[in-house]
């Protein structure tokens, strides 16, 4: 049972759980109508210290789409911050008034505090570099519907592993799936942190390479999920116009991958997908995109125990 649980990383449901709220999305997917009034007098609250638009959307949209309703900030300097309220003092007040918190802010370890204070569910749209649960979820929904099942996978990503926390989140809940081997590429500068590699895949006897090469790999994958340089994690605007067109994902690349490969991104892209990349039936992010709303949709109606999950 997810009621009045928080999310704050992708380890805290279980394998049953998810795989009980990705069925959950696809009913609702399939019958909309059965769930358009589940939410109805619920408040969700956004409290986005960050900007966003896939994010903070799909939540309103979702919360709407069952019925309830939506408040709360998209940037820090229209809200109490600004004054400087601490993030405890924030989240116990917003607390009073929504029944569910979803949080994105620039500071590792944000969710987990605010949980800490929070009376409602918090759920974790991104503290800073390190985890975005939500995204994992509509990652792992996409990968599920469109390659059939979650195993027996190469994995590759490709772009900013350091800072993309995107990355990090995926990665660690693959790593709870059978035979998914994992292809890290990126610059060295860029290389996916210690504690996913050592801490968690050399840990759990997990299959993974590094590599720099995005043409090298590619013809062995089954997923590449492609990402963004994260230009606002940067310490400096140099390194950033140095690294941000390391990797360019064009039709030509897409030559020498699978016709079974699925390409995946969080989205937004900048320059690391080709725009002529999107007419390739193997080009999935936009159809990743409304993945996400149902499975937002499914995670907020199973936190407020709203339909059986
Ligand atoms: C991602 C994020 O915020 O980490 N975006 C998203 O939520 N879809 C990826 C990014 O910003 O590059």
């Amino acid at each position: 049972m997810l009621i009045g649980r928080h999310l704050i990383e992708p380890g805290n449901f279980t394998l049953d759980e998810l795989e009980g709220l990705f069925s959950l999305a696809e009913d609702i997917e399939a019958h909309p109508e059965q769930v358009r009034e589940s939410c109805r007098g619920k408040v969700l609250a956004t409290l986005f210290f960050e900007p966003s638009t896939r994010t903070r959307l799909s939540f309103e949209a979702a919360m709407l789409r069952l019925g309830g309703s939506c408040l709360g900030f998209a940037e820090p300097g229209s809200s109490s911050a600004a004054k400087g309220e601490s993030l405890a003092d924030t989240v116990r007040t917003v607390s009073c008034y929504a029944d569910i918190l979803v949080m994105r802010n620039p500071k590792e370890g944000a969710a987990l505090l605010a949980s800490r204070y929070a009376e409602a569910p918090v759920i974790n749209a991104g503290d800073g570099g390190h985890h975005h649960p939500t995204q994992t979820l509509t990652d792992l929904l996409t990968i599920k519907r469109l390659r059939g099942g979650i195993g027996d996978l190469t994995v590759g990503f490709c772009g900013d592993l350091k800072f993309g926390r995107t990355v990090h989140s995926l990665a660690k809940a693959l790593a709870r799936y059978p035979h998914i081997k994992m292809i890290f590429i990126s610059p060295p500068e860029l290389k996916v942190p210690d504690y996913i590699s050592r801490g968690i895949l050399e840990k759990e006897g997990i299959d993974y390479i590094e590599a720099d090469r995005l043409e090298k790999v590619i013809p062995e994958l089954d997923v590449l999920y492609m990402t963004r340089v994260q230009r606002e994690r940067f310490f400096n605007e140099e390194d950033y116009i140095r690294l941000k067109d390391s990797y360019v994902l064009n039709a030509e690349k897409m030559e020498l991958a699978r016709p079974s490969l699925i390409v995946l991104h969080p989205l937004p892209r900048v320059n690391e997908i080709d725009v002529e990349v999107d007419r390739d039936p193997r080009a999935v992010y936009f159809k990743q995109a409304k993945y996400g709303m149902y499975v937002r949709m499914a995670l907020i109606a199973s936190i407020l125990g709203v339909v059986p999950c």
